[in-house]
């Protein structure tokens, strides 16, 4: 019968790591998503059979069947509802959810270890023992913790009885050190755990000294530096997952909270690699985005769509650089269209350059722009496409801002550093935004006043809904 069981793990945990390899491609993800949730099914029909056939038993079959409908329920309510925009804020809440489900099935071992004294192995499994719990606790906790402000953050602030809260971001330099005192202190918690299990005190400290570490490792964190800071959240709860499966004895577990913990991981270093950002930065400094805005001195006048119709008139070559904006107005079908129009009427050649970190999650703009049914080969990442600026007619910005912003080339200020798009290169560009605002970090941007570029003021869609139709008419 263990073969069985070992077999079910086997094949959940295949499931896990092919998912994972088919969302390296947009065209695969949606394939990959639906692998990963089939080797969660197999997982948890895996482990309630193991639990029926060793006869531990399990403890309440409502609860089971509960937990799957209403947690159901919820997800699919979620999904449904959140805005593409929203996504790294619904990301993070269930990073905290999942770190915070890894540290409660830990504490209930060591409840049981309470209940029950004369169930506490010794020697090496005891300590092994503390130790996975006392991690998953502290990893677990400060996820949630963490997570949760992270979302708060991502939203903006929280409406409380009809005032808007905002977050500060705050932390000075001395909280440095208290950061390093508390995880120490938990350390320190842990290991006294080791000879004293049954200790409560222990416990809670853990547990709410890792409550507060979250806090504020969170709390100093600004701007452009949260979605590294949700994808680490996102890596730490599969961390303690993998803590937790060591504590029951689940290899599955092991196995999936590697997984994530592993990729997340590696998405940190790909998104601080594309803001130019060392993490012990981001995690140690605050910077940017929530800081002071530069106030705007300059003044633009905006081009009109015939205007840039007739300048789009043969263009060999349009290179369209997305950005945020796009994902607020929705416009990606439009766009499409636009490509559409641009290649059946003068046989343009039409590129998409995609920034790592436009607009707000990783892939946000590969998303929108697959929904549109935008060619996957037209999607070119920016190392690849910035060498065909200087030989393309028309650079088209669509509501992108700080990923466009040669002031990141100067080496100071919020971007300092950050890997831009070099739209600026193009011969002509042309950028869709509603007014000559900045962008997510705060910071005014050259690339609108330079002599070559036509702003074209308005509302995403309802700009390039103007625009197809001025080039229809050409
Ligand atoms: P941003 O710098 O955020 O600028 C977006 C621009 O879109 C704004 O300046 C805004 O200008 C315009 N916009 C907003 N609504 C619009 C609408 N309805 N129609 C047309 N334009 C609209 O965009 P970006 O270049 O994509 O850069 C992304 C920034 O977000 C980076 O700083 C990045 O570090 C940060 N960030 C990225 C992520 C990830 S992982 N992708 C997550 C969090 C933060 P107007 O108000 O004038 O229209």
């Amino acid at each position: 019968m263990e073969d069985w069981i070992s077999i079910g793990y086997l094949i959940s945990a295949a499931l896990f790591i092919f998912g994972l390899k088919k969302l390296g491609h947009p065209k695969t993800a949606p394939f990959g998503n639906q692998l990963g949730a089939m080797g969660m099914l197999v997982a948890v029909i895996t482990t309630v059979a193991q639990m029926q056939l060793t006869g531990e038993g399990v403890v309440d079959w409502t609860l089971i069947a509960g937990g799957i409908v209403l947690g159901s329920l919820i997800g699919y309510w979620m999904a449904v509802k959140v805005e593409m925009t929203g996504m790294p804020e619904l990301v993070a809440l269930f990073n905290g959810f999942g770190g915070a489900a890894s540290a409660l099935v830990a504490l209930s071992e060591i409840q049981k270890y309470i209940a029950e004294p004369s169930g506490i192995p010794t020697g090496l499994e005891i300590t092994v023992t503390m130790v996975a719990a006392g991690l998953s606790a502290l990893v677990g906790w400060m996820t949630l913790t963490g997570s949760l402000l992270a979302m708060y953050k991502l939203k903006g602030g929280v409406e409380v009885f009809g005032k808007w809260i905002r977050t500060p971001t705050w932390g000075p330099a001395w909280l440095n050190p208290v950061k390093v005192l508390l995880f120490l202190g938990v350390i320190a918690l842990i290991i006294a755990s080791i000879d004293d299990p049954t200790n409560e005190q222990y416990l809670w400290g853990i547990i709410g000294i890792s409550c507060i570490l979250g806090i504020i490792l969170v709390l100093p964190i600004g701007g452009a530096d949260m979605p590294v800071v949700v994808s680490l959240l996102n890596s730490l709860s599969g961390i303690a997952a993998a803590f937790t499966g060591f504590i029951i004895g689940n290899s599955v577990l092991i196995i999936a909270g590697s997984l994530v913990g592993a990729s997340g991981l590696i998405l940190t270093f790909i998104m601080c690699k594309a803001m130019n950002r060392k993490l012990i930065d981001v995690l140690f400094k605050s910077f940017g985005g929530d800081g002071e805005k530069q106030s705007l001195t300059r003044t633009k006048v905006g081009s009109d769509a015939d205007e840039v119709a007739m300048m789009l008139d043969g263009a060999q070559k349009v290179i369209i650089v997305p950005g945020y904006g796009m994902a607020v107005s929705q416009c990606q079908h439009a766009v499409k269209e636009f490509a559409n129009i641009m290649e059946e009427k003068f046989d343009t050649e039409i590129k998409y350059a995609i920034h790592p970190v436009a607009g707000r999650m990783p892939g946000h703009m590969n998303v929108l722009l697959a929904e549109a049914n935008v060619p996957y080969e037209q999607l070119i990442e920016m190392d690849e496409i910035n060498g065909e600026f200087p030989e393309c007619d028309v650079a088209l910005v669509i509501g992108a801002n700080d990923t466009t912003n040669p002031a990141a080339r100067s080496g100071e200020g919020p971007l300092a550093g950050m890997p831009i798009i070099d739209a600026d290169k193009a011969r002509t560009v042309v950028i869709i935004k509603r007014s000559l605002s900045v962008g997510y970090a705060g910071v005014d941007n050259d690339l609108f006043y330079m002599d070559k570029t036509m702003m074209l003021f308005g509302d995403g869609k309802a700009m390039m809904g103007d625009l197809n139709t001025a080039v229809k008419e050409i």
